[in-house]
């Protein structure tokens, strides 16, 4: 676990900051993940059934911050394609926004899925989410695959992201019983 300062002048002992992925069903992370979300929305994206169903049959990861839940990222496996995992939605509460801790979040999360026999990344984004849209294209190379003008009926365009994740030990990797340098 890493400790993490917010700022350079912190003379506290920093944040304990922890990815974790929920494996299992936890009805006691519903209010607290209902809350991150009407937190950052002003149209709820859950209520306790779709959580409680992600829950149990999508994967929902978290990090933390001395034990208190920061943000949250829900996945869904493709029907599509099986090796394809959707973030659904990634939030962290407000106050810990514009720290980097979103990339130190989705890093996270990415090796984890990686870990998991995750091919590719795929996300909607609305267009107008800069702050998103740079984390997503600068930090990590997703990828502009289409705009959708009118995704959930609201008149607002969403952007699909994509980034392909390399085979571990796949062609460019380096060779895990190589040399040590
Ligand atoms: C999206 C979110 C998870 C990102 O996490 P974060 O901790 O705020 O992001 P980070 O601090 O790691 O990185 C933000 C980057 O975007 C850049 N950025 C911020 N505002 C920007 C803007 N308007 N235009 C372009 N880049 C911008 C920052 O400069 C920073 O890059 P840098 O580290 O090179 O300076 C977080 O802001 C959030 O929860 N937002 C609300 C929910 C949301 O929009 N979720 C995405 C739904 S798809």
């Amino acid at each position: 676990m890493e400790r993490y300062y917010l700022t350079r002048t912190t003379t506290s002992d920093g944040y304990a900051l922890e990815v974790q992925e929920v494996d299992r069903h936890d009805p006691l992370l519903i209010p607290i993940l209902n809350e991150l979300d009407l937190l950052t929305y002003s149209e709820g994206t859950f209520s306790r059934y779709t959580l409680g169903a992600l829950l149990r049959y999508g994967r929902i990861f978290t990090i933390t911050a001395d034990n208190l839940v920061i943000g949250a990222c829900h996945c869904l496996r493709s029907f599509e394609d099986p090796n394809e995992v959707v973030i659904f939605n990634m939030a962290l509460r407000p106050g810990w926004r514009g720290h980097g801790l979103g990339t130190r979040f989705l890093q996270g999360v990415i090796d984890r899925l990686r870990n998991r026999d995750t091919r590719r990344i795929s996300l909607l984004v609305a267009a107008q989410n800069h702050r998103a849209i740079a984390v997503y294209r600068t930090k990590f190379a997703f990828q502009h695959v289409a705009t959708y003008p009118n995704e959930y009926n609201t008149g607002q365009e969403y952007f699909l992201m994509r980034l392909e994740l390399p085979t571990l030990g796949g062609e460019g990797d380096p060779d895990p019983d190589g040399p040590v340098s």
